[in-house]
């Protein structure tokens, strides 16, 4: 029990000290901000990558132009030339809007309602695909 709570505790030692090692790498100031305000703090916009990252199962260079697995410092965030940064731009945006302008005109269940997130949609995956087609894919695999 006591060596396992050892491995918890260096294991989130580790941890942090990826997370602090990752970010020194990323520049502090900001270039190319159309969506987030400008003074968006680091921990902030960090964060919000994070979450992009998590909600479509992808690393930074699906938006970012860099290597996979490169330092972080040899990335070029503030370049525009993979056309998913953009689109991300405009999910950010339609999120917003699902959010501030639809949902909150429904009438919530008991609890409160939700709001709208890229893992709502995306759930792990770059490109939502439709049900049935995800579903007709299982089938196909299941019959090999
Ligand atoms: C799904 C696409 C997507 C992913 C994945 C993503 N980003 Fe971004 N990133 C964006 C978008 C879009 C912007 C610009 C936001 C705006 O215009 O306000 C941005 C901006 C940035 C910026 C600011 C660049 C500048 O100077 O303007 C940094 C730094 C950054 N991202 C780091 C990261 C890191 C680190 C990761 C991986 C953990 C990551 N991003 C993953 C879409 C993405
Ligand atoms: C309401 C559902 C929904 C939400 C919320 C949503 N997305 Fe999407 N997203 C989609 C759909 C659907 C597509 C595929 C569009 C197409 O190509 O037909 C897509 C496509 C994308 C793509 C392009 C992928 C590619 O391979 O070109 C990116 C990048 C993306 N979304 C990022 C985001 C991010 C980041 C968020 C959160 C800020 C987000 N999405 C929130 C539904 C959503």
């Amino acid at each position: 029990m006591r060596s396992m709570v050892r491995y918890v505790i260096l294991f989130s030692c580790l941890g942090l000290f990826a997370t602090a090692l990752g970010t020194a790498q990323i520049p502090d100031e900001f270039k190319n901000l159309m969506v987030f305000p400008k003074d968006i703090s680091k921990d902030e916009l960090i964060a919000n990558m994070k979450n992009f990252s998590i909600s479509l199962g992808v690393r930074c260079n699906f938006c970012h132009v860099g290597e996979e697995g490169a330092p972080l410092s040899s990335f070029d965030f503030p370049s525009d030339e993979k056309p998913t940064k953009n689109t991300a731009r405009i999910m950010l945006r339609m999120k917003k809007e699902i959010n501030d302008t639809f949902l909150k005109q429904i009438q919530h269940h008991e609890g409160g309602g939700i709001q709208v997130d890229c893992s709502t949609c995306h759930r792990g995956t770059g490109h939502p695909a439709k049900a049935e087609d995800i579903l007709a894919d299982l089938m196909k695999k299941m019959k090999k």
